[in-house]
């Protein structure tokens, strides 16, 4: 039978399934919308173009299917009016569909086109990615990033189905398993002392048998926190602790040019940092530091930044987030290793020693 968790929002649930190979089930999905004339469209990007060609093909068929260039610069206003066009040209009218299949790249930009185009289509998630699977493909977060800082643009648009497929992560290359990595300590971190404790006893690598049930931890503590917050309105926690390490690490990505660092690697210094932060406010010792440190490391991801930078240069990327509120940035901190809070108080002067702490000059 298959294996599926549903996402509960009321008139905006859906299910997310898992197995090694999905094949099947998309294959049926996109029939389905076929069978009721409605238009499929993919947009994919073109390593996943290339390496799935022949899964694409089995799935898709003759759908109409945009390739756009692989990385964090396809997140663009430019790329994203591509991707509308393309919509428009293949003649989508509102029950039209359009299936993401890539990594957190093309889900979070075709989802944000599916989100505009004609005020709203349907989309469906197929991550190829660990990153993509055991985060950005649940939780209907969608948007590009504008010049002055990252997901700047975007709209909340929940997917109609995820379907991921675990059997694509065998040819995913180890620095982007990696970075996938980061969001799976990351979710321990937040809300799993289980999860953080195996990760803890033997780092995961591709092909381990404990993959798929790791993955599907972090989609059941994602979905939690997105039903219980789906617009990351609450006030004390809620679905804005998913950003554990992520004030840092959008500094980090904003301040090096997209693509320096892959944006798993920028959190895992960002989850080193938010570590540190919790240390200096007296909420977790110098042990789980070196905890959080270890376990990060052990997954070949950076604790530290691989070269210094401004601190000024971090500070002002920090100012433009779009956390910020009044002047006052928010921070996702660690109360012990798998909880976590919202802090808004922080002096900025501690932020300051973080940043020195983790390498700045
Ligand atoms: N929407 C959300 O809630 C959310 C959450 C976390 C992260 N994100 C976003 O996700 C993005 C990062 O996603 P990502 O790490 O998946 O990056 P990505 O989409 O750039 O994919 C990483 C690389 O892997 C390649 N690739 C994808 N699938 C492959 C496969 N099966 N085999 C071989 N190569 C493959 C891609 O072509 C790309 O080069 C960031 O922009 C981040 O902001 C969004």
């Amino acid at each position: 039978m298959l294996d599926t968790l549903n996402v509960n929002l009321g008139a905006r649930s859906y299910p997310i399934h898992f197995a090694e190979d999905l094949s099947g089930e998309v294959k049926l999905q996109v029939e389905a919308l076929g069978a009721a004339s409605r238009r499929v469209a993919v947009v994919t990007d073109r390593n996943v173009a290339t390496i799935q060609a022949a899964t694409l093909q089995r799935l898709f068929g003759n759908a109409p299917s945009l390739i756009v260039p692989p990385g964090e610069e396809s997140k663009s206003v430019a790329e994203l009016g591509r991707v509308l066009d393309f919509l428009a040209d293949e003649g989508l009218d509102r029950s039209g569909a359009v299936f993401a299949v890539g990594g957190g790249v093309v889900g979070d930009l075709a989802g944000f086109a599916a989100a505009s185009y004609l005020r709203g289509v349907d989309y469906y998630q197929v991550p190829t990615t660990l990153l993509a699977m055991v985060d950005s493909s649940v939780g209907g977060k969608t948007g590009v990033n504008l010049k002055a800082g990252k997901n700047l643009a975007g709209a909340f648009h929940q997917p109609r189905g995820v379907f991921i497929a675990t059997g694509f992560l065998k040819l995913l290359p180890p620095r982007e398993f990696a970075a996938g990595m980061a969001e799976v300590i990351k979710s321990a971190l937040l809300g799993d002392r289980l999860l953080f404790g195996d990760l803890e006893r033997a780092p995961l690598a591709v092909g381990d048998l404990r993959l798929a049930w790791t993955v599907r931890v972090c989609c059941g503590l994602k979905a939690r926190l997105v039903e219980a917050d789906e617009r990351e309105l609450a006030e004390g926690g809620g679905r804005a602790l998913l950003n554990l390490g992520h004030t840092f690490g959008h500094a980090i990505e904003q301040v090096t040019g997209y693509g320096t660092y892959l944006h798993g690697e920028a959190v895992a210094v960002g989850l080193c940092a938010a570590a540190r932060l919790s240390l200096r406010l007296g909420l977790i010792g110098q042990a789980e530091v070196a905890r959080v440190e270890r376990v990060v490391g052990s997954h070949f991801l950076p604790t530290r930044l691989r070269v210094p930078l401004a601190i000024d240069a971090l500070m002002a990327a920090m100012a433009h987030d779009k956390k910020a509120r009044a002047g006052r940035l928010r921070f996702i901190v660690l109360e012990a290793l798998g909880a976590a809070a919202v802090r808004r108080d922080v002096p900025p002067a501690e932020v300051e020693a973080v940043w020195r702490e983790v390498g700045c000059a």
